[in-house]
């Protein structure tokens, strides 16, 4: 597998396999794909997200989700180039959250881009839950605003988000940014999906927490909270405004979930 640590003008995404034992989840053998950070409109176009939509229906997961910033704020979005997702859609369930960039594009007209996908046959979750159920894997899944909603009058709203969950079902929540994970206490989840960070370069740090990696927080990666609870950040795959990615290689997240 190529990496591409450092990866200006060369896009490698490459498949980051996750196995996660999670003993209150209700099967075994069930498979995740996340995809958090995209970015489509800056350096990646209609036929990169063409090219992904073919590797995740290759690896057959039971759901895809895309855990936001599937766009980039700053461009006047043609929406056709969010086409190929309909692909994807018609042979993967695919749950869609918003990041900061969908938020800072739309604004307080955010519904519009979530019909958008809608028609497209993406499931969106805008602080709100659903059940997922396959077969005898039945469990919630909770989809968060973002922070930076509170600012155009569609704020991240965590306890409209889980108020519909069934209390008796393991629950997976996505929530964009992690940093907004230290809000979650009380709330039950085995498991939270994030993004933003791309590998630590979109912090405070900048690309030294790339070299110094986790510190404690919720950065970069996997990191079990409690036994059987956790939290995983992805590196993302795209790039928002300058193409570099230090120590931060594109990836597709396959999360592999067991419950022995
Ligand atoms: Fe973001």
């Amino acid at each position: 597998m190529k990496h591409n640590f450092i990866s200006p003008w060369k896009h490698i995404t490459q498949k980051k396999y996750i196995k996660l034992n999670i003993p209150k989840f209700p099967c075994s053998d069930y498979t995740i794909v996340n995809l958090s950070d995209i970015h489509l409109g800056y350096y990646l176009d209609k036929s990169f997200l063409e090219n992904l939509v073919k590797d995740v229906i290759d690896i057959s997961p039971n759901i895809c989700v895309i855990t936001g910033d599937l766009i980039s704020y700053n461009i006047n979005l043609d929406i056709e180039i969010l086409s190929p997702l309909k692909y994807l859609t018609q042979q993967i369930p695919t749950y869609f959250i918003v990041g900061n960039h969908e938020i800072g594009l739309y604004r307080s007209n955010i519904r519009e881009f979530l019909d958008k996908l809608n028609i497209l046959g993406v499931h969106t979750l805008f602080n709100q839950s659903t059940i997922i159920m396959q077969s005898k894997c039945i469990f919630n899944l909770v989809g968060v605003g973002d922070f930076i909603g509170e600012r155009f009058g569609v704020p991240m709203d965590i306890e409209k988000s889980f108020r519909d969950i069934d209390i008796n079902l393991a629950t997976i929540v996505l929530i964009h940014r992690p940093n907004s994970i230290r809000f979650f206490q009380g709330y039950p989840f085995v498991l939270s999906l994030s993004g933003h960070n791309h590998g630590g370069q979109i912090t405070k740090l900048g690309l030294l927490s790339s070299v110094i990696r986790n510190q404690g927080k919720f950065l970069i990666g996997l990191k079990e909270i409690e036994e059987g609870k956790f939290v995983y950040v992805s590196n993302g795959i795209g790039y928002s405004r300058i193409p570099f990615r230090l120590f931060a290689p594109s990836q597709i997240d396959v999360i592999k979930i067991n419950n022995s």
